[in-house]
C-alpha cells in the first residue's frame, strides 16, 4: 500500500514537472516561432499570459468540472474547441490536433494553435488569465533583459 503511494506521487510529479522555460528562453522562443506582434500582439503580452495561465511549465493540465473539459499546456488551450483528447462532451478540434501534442517540450504546435484561437474574433481575449493579470498593466517587466 505505502509502495503504491510512492509509486503514484512520482507518476502525479512526472506528470506535472514537463518542461518549465526560463522567462527569457521563452519569450526568444516565442519570437522565433513568429508570435511577437502577429495579429499586432506584442510578446510581453503573451509572456503575460503564459506566465499566469501555466507558470511557463508546458505539461499543465486543468479540468474543467462545468463542461468537462481540459486545458493543455502552457497557453491552457481548451479541448471542448481546439484540440481532440477523446473524453471531452461535443468537442470540435479547431487546430485539428490530439491535446497531448500541446503537452510536448517543443512548443511549435502550441504556438501555431495559439494563433488560431488569437485569430477568432475575441483575440486574445480568450485567455481569463490574460484579462485578470495582463490587459491594461504595464507588461515590460516580462521582457525585460531578454534582447527581443
Ligand atoms: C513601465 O514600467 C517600467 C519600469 O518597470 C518603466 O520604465 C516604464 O516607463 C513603464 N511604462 C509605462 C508606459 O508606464
Amino acid at each position: 500500500m505505502k509502495a503504491l503511494l510512492i509509486l503514484g506521487l512520482l507518476l502525479l510529479s512526472a506528470t506535472v514537472r514537463g518542461k518549465k522555460f526560463e522567462r527569457c528562453e521563452l519569450a526568444r522562443t516565442l519570437k522565433r516561432l513568429g508570435l511577437g506582434g502577429f495579429k499586432g500582439i506584442s510578446l510581453a503580452n503573451w509572456v503575460c499570459l503564459i506566465k499566469w495561465e501555466s507558470n511557463y511549465n508546458t505539461r499543465v493540465t486543468n479540468y474543467n468540472r462545468g463542461d468537462r473539459s481540459t486545458d493543455y499546456g502552457i497557453f491552457q488551450i481548451n479541448s471542448r474547441y481546439w484540440c481532440d483528447d477523446g473524453k471531452t462532451p461535443r468537442a470540435v478540434n479547431g487546430c485539428g490536433i490530439s491535446c497531448n501534442v500541446l503537452l510536448q517540450d517543443d512548443i511549435t504546435q502550441a504556438v501555431k494553435c495559439a494563433k488560431r484561437v488569437v485569430s477568432d474574433p475575441q483575440g486574445i481575449k480568450a485567455w481569463v488569465a490574460w484579462r485578470n493579470r495582463c490587459q491594461n498593466k504595464n507588461l515590460s517587466q516580462y521582457v525585460r533583459g531578454c534582447g527581443v
